[in-house]
């Protein structure tokens, strides 16, 4: 287990040192290969950060947005995150990049995980950066831990890269990229603000298994860097 801990003083701090840190790894990626891959998170500690990366010059055309996991709810309504990403990141500079969702018009999200793994696959994968949030319960992506679906959601062998999930404790079903999906990511972030996530995080890996607190599966299989500010 590596847990990497860029720490900040302050938000701004962060905000303005991560931005800049994702878009280097997003230009050599595309430096590298001609396109880079990025996976981000909704929930609300984003959205500052979407806000500055938007607005760093890029060759965005060349940068493909997903989500870590989307609530499966219509890209129109308040609790989607395309919206938030739409809102916050494809804006200013970013408006070029090319955004790929995580929805269908399926009405249960099951139906729609062999088509939303295809689409993923067709962007030549891996992420060259995933950014994870991560929640009070210790649940990363929508990978919950109150859920059926996560020891399904941790199988490293299960062919599609992302598994629909059902949370008890939150709203609406969820599509969630799978632990081997996650972990395979060049670069995989784990952003939280706050003195009660950083706790929760300490006290996942330290007292939990990885089916009580799903960000432990996350720090036991790749290195995780952890930014974080008060
Ligand atoms: C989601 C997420 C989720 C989120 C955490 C933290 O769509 O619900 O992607 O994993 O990152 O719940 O959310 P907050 O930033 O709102 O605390």
């Amino acid at each position: 287990m590596t847990v990497k801990l860029e720490q900040f003083d302050d938000n701004d701090s962060l905000l303005s040192a991560f931005s800049q840190q994702l878009a280097s790894l997003l230009k050599q990626a595309i430096n590298t290969k001609g396109f880079a891959n990025i996976a981000v998170s909704g929930g609300s500690t984003p959205k500052p950060l979407f806000q500055a990366l938007s607005k760093i010059s890029l060759p965005w055309s060349k940068v493909n947005v997903t989500l870590a996991d989307e609530r499966w709810v219509d890209a129109s309504h308040e609790a989607s995150n395309e919206r938030l990403v739409r809102e916050n990141l494809l804006i200013n500079e970013a408006a070029a990049a090319n955004f790929v969702s995580l929805t269908t018009a399926d009405e249960n999200a099951e139906d729609a995980e062999a088509a939303i793994s295809s689409r993923l696959a067709a962007l030549n994968l891996p992420f060259d950066v995933i950014i994870l949030g991560m929640g009070e319960d210790g649940h990363t992506a929508s990978l919950f831990p109150c859920s059926a679906q996560l020891e399904e959601g941790f199988n490293l062998k299960r062919k599609e890269l992302v598994i629909a999930t059902e949370p008890t404790t939150a709203p609406h079903q969820r599509m969630s990229l799978t632990l081997a999906s996650i972990i395979a990511s060049n670069n995989v972030f784990l952003h939280i603000t706050g003195e009660k996530k950083k706790k929760v995080f300490e006290d996942a890996l330290a007292n939990h298994s990885a089916l009580e607190k799903p960000i432990k599966a996350v720090c036991d299989a790749c290195e995780l860097k952890l930014v974080w500010a008060p």
